[in-house]
């Protein structure tokens, strides 16, 4: 009998401990604890326990998530993960239930999270409502174009000058994109001990003196000199481009590598040969739980169009299922007949513009019973902003 209840604070370490190991990672070490520790949250740790044994843990932080016209609260969720001996039990199950009835239970109407594996939480109705991709650039090949964007001065900073810099920089680059989430003091600190001290911080400050612009960036030297770049965040182009510029002129280095980068990256347009900029991965990003359905619908805008009713399927949290009507004047639930049919999980992959109806009708995913309505949930979804995330948790 699996039993699932919050974690007192003297159980975090332990609970930390089982998710570094369903990660294949060592147990964290005693000096490493205090960076760590500062994110979670009292209530907010779930333990499942087998036999009076923790066997599963998973936590939230709280936070937000930007999302077409508006911010929506937010419970972030991570720190997944069940003993090796205890899997497929349905601990994870057991621990879903408890953190998305919690979530609800604290108002937040979204829940969102990164997936180690896709297989695993669309059972539990999250859908895939932002993608990234990574790009591989041979560091001698490339030249800028004369147009590109230009202008301000790169500085180089270890993490100890940075970190109190950082925080600032973040909300000066643009938060309110469908997708964008909230970094504390907290996520810097545990972010400065993932990544470690191998990396460096490029800071870009702008002609009018104003830091706008940063890239966490970490060279390493083997067979080739790589510089991973793990985190860029900007305020305009001429930050990025400067960014983009100096990263790609660090000597000795061979191959640039950019990770979890938006979909709609300027680079390749301020190159010569746009090809030198390899696109070498596009994988989900933010995976988006709509808690409840009306609340997270309400929290965004909608684009001009014939409103549309769209029933919603929702086996986990049942409460959802039924139909809305959705709108440019705003979101209601509805007795009329639906127009489309779908499921939670597939409402999530257009809850932040990532996906229109059209493409997930042909994907299958959508019952149509009024082939009209597409187009205009096409205007309705469609954001001006590609969604991006980019910030791990
Ligand atoms: C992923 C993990 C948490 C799943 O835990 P679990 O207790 O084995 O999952 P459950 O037994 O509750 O499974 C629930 C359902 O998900 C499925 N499932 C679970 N893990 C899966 C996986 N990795 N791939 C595919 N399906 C998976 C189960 O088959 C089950 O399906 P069902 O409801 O149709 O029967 C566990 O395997 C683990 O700790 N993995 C390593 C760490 C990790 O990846 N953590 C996630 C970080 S985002």
């Amino acid at each position: 009998m699996i039993e699932v209840r919050a974690l007192a604070e003297a159980e975090f370490r332990a609970s930390h401990d089982l998710f570094r190991r369903a990660l294949l990672l060592p147990p964290v070490k005693d000096e490493d604890w205090p960076r760590g520790s500062g994110r979670y949250e009292l209530g907010r740790v779930h333990g499942a326990f087998d036999g009076g044994e923790l066997a599963g843990t998973a936590m939230a932080t709280t936070n937000e998530l930007a999302v077409p016209g508006g911010r929506v609260p937010a419970g972030a969720v991570t720190g997944v993960g069940v003993r090796a001996d205890r899997t497929r039990r349905r601990v994870l199950r057991g621990l879903m239930r408890a953190q998305l009835d919690d979530v609800r239970q604290r108002g937040e109407p979204v829940a969102m999270l990164h997936a180690s594996e896709a297989t695993i939480y669309e059972r539990f109705g999250y859908g895939v409502a932002s993608r990234h991709r990574k790009v591989e650039l041979e560091r001698a090949r490339v030249v800028f174009r004369e147009d590109a964007p230009r202008g301000g001065e790169v500085r180089v900073l270890d993490w100890e000058a940075a970190e109190p810099l950082l925080p600032e920089i973040y909300q000066r680059c643009g938060i309110d994109r469908p997708g964008q989430i909230g970094r504390d003091k907290a996520w810097w600190s545990g972010m400065r001990q993932y990544l470690g001290d191998g990396c460096l911080i490029a800071v870009h400050t702008g002609e009018d003196g104003v830091d706008d612009g940063f890239a966490v960036y970490e060279p390493k030297r083997g067979e080739l000199a790589v510089l991973d770049v793990h985190d860029m965040k900007t305020a305009d182009a001429t930050a990025a481009a400067q960014l983009w510029r100096f990263l790609l002129g660090v000597d000795l280095v061979d191959r640039v590598v950019g990770h979890v980068r938006p979909l709609d990256d300027p680079l390749e347009w301020w190159l010569t040969d746009r090809r030198r900029c390899a696109v070498t991965e596009v994988e989900d990003d933010l995976w988006v739980r709509l808690v409840d359905v009306l609340a997270a619908l309400r929290a965004r805008t909608f684009g001009a169009a014939e409103p549309v009713v769209v029933e919603v399927r929702d086996e986990f949290l049942p409460d959802n299922a039924g139909c809305y009507r959705i709108g440019p004047d705003g979101v209601e639930r509805s007795t009329a007949e639906p127009q489309l049919g779908l499921d939670v999980a597939t409402l999530g992959a257009l809850y932040l513009g990532d996906q229109l109806m059209s493409a997930l009708v042909a994907a299958g995913r959508v019952e149509v019973r009024d082939p009209a309505a597409i187009a205009d949930a096409d205007r309705l979804f469609a954001t001006l902003e590609t969604p991006w995330c980019g910030t791990g948790f």
